[in-house]
C-alpha cells in the first residue's frame, strides 16, 4: 500500500471514529456499517470509476446476494463457456467471482477481471458513490422478507464471531437493534425503499427483486435477468435448456454440496477470511418462524407496513 494509501486509510479511520456508533456499528448517512466496509465505501465514494458496462449486484446482507451473484455470473459468462463445463462457479464462491465495491476495490482498486462486468455491493442508494449513480450503468437489486433476513443476518454474524471467539449478541438483542433500524446497512426498510423508489424512477436502469419471487419462479427470472442485463437467451439457447443449466448450477443444492463451498474459504489470505459454508445456510422462505417467536414475527412485519406504507412495495 502507498504512504498516500496509509495516510487516507487513517483518515477515514478519524472521521470514523467521530461517527455515532453502537456496538460494532458506525453510522454514517442514515446507515449503519461495521467500520471496514464504511472505510472502503468512503474510498469507493472518493475514487471509484465504474467501467461503462458494469452492472451492479445491489442488495441488503443476507438477501439472496449469493445466488443473484450466481446466476448473473452464469447468465453474462456463459457464450464463453459454452461447450466446457468449466465455470468458475465449480471452483470458486460466487462472492470470489464478483468483487465487492467496498471491499475488494478498497483494498485493491486495479483487482478485477475486466472481461466480467459485475460489481457487487450493499451500499445503500442514497450512499452509492456519484460515479455509479451518475453513470449509465444498471443495477439489479435483491431484497427479502424482512423476519427471515433479520433471521439468516443474526446466524450469520453469530457463526463468524463465534469463530473469531467473539461473544455474538444474542437473537433479542439483535432483534431489538434491527427493529430500531441497526444493523448492517440498516435500517433495512430504508435500504430497500431507496432502491424501491430508484427502480420507480429509472425502470430502464435498476431492476428490482425479491428472493420470493425468484424462488417461486426461477426460469422466467433467469430470463429477465439475462434480458435486462442485455445478453438475452437465444431462442436456439432456450430450446437447448441453457436456462435449466444455469438454474440448476446456481441452485443452493449445487453450489453448498461443492467442495470449495464446503471445505473451501473466502478472501482466504487476508485478516477477514470466512469459510464459504457460511453463505449457504437453508436457502428457505420462511425459516424465520424456527427462529422468532410469533409476537416477534407480527412487531417485525408491522414495522415494515409503516414503513413501507404508500410506496406501493409490500414485502
Ligand atoms: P438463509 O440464511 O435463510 O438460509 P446472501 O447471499 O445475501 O448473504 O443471503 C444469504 C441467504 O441466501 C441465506 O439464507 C442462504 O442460505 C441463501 N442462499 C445462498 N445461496 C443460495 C442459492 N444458491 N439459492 C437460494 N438461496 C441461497
Amino acid at each position: 500500500e502507498s504512504a498516500e494509501g496509509k495516510n487516507e486509510a487513517k483518515s477515514y479511520k478519524e472521521m470514523i471514529s467521530t461517527f455515532p456508533r453502537v456496538q460494532r456499528w458506525s453510522c454514517y448517512e442514515g446507515f449503519w456499517y461495521f467500520p471496514m466496509f464504511l472505510e472502503g465505501l468512503m474510498s469507493a465514494q472518493d475514487h471509484f470509476i465504474p467501467q461503462s458496462t458494469d452492472i451492479f449486484i445491489t442488495s441488503c446482507p443476507k438477501t439472496g446476494t449469493t445466488w443473484l451473484k450466481a446466476l448473473t455470473f452464469a447468465i453474462c459468462t456463459r457464450s464463453r463457456l459454452s461447450g466446457s463445463s468449466a465455470s468458475s462457479l465449480l471452483t470458486k464462491v460466487p462472492h470470489d467471482c464478483v468483487p465487492l465495491l467496498e471491499y475488494d476495490f478498497a483494498q485493491n482498486p486495479m483487482k478485477r477481471d475486466r472481461a466480467v462486468p459485475l460489481v457487487s455491493t450493499h451500499v445503500p442508494y442514497s450512499s452509492l458513490p456519484k460515479s455509479v449513480v451518475s453513470s449509465c450503468c444498471k443495477l439489479i437489486y435483491i431484497c427479502r422478507d424482512a423476519k427471515d433476513a433479520f433471521v439468516s443476518l443474526w446466524h450469520f454474524i453469530a457463526d463468524l464471531q463465534r469463530s473469531k471467539n467473539i461473544e455474538p449478541l444474542s437473537l433479542e438483542e439483535a432483534f431489538e437493534l434491527f427493529c430500531s433500524g441497526i444493523s448492517s446497512y440498516g435500517p433495512y426498510w430504508d435500504h430497500v425503499l431507496g432502491y424501491w423508489r430508484a427502480s420507480l424512477e429509472f425502470p430502464e436502469k435498476i431492476l428490482f427483486l425479491t428472493y420470493e419471487e425468484m424462488k417461486k419462479d426461477t426460469a422466467s427470472h433467469v430470463k429477465k435477468l439475462a434480458e435486462f442485463m442485455g445478453c438475452s437467451f437465444t431462442l436456439e439457447e432456450e430450446e437447448e435448456g441453457e436456462v435449466q443449466k444455469i438454474i440448476s448450477l446456481c441452485s443452493f443444492e449445487k453450489l453448498s454440496n461443492l467442495e470449495v463451498n464446503k471445505n473451501g474459504k473466502h478472501r482466504a489470505d487476508t485478516s477477514f477470511a470466512m469459510k464459504n459454508s457460511v453463505f449457504f445456510r437453508k436457502g428457505e422462505i420462511g425459516d424465520w418462524a424456527n427462529n422468532l417467536t410469533a409476537e416477534m414475527g407480527a412487531r417485525l412485519d408491522y414495522i415494515m407496513e409503516q414503513k413501507l406504507k404508500g410506496s406501493g412495495l409490500k414485502l
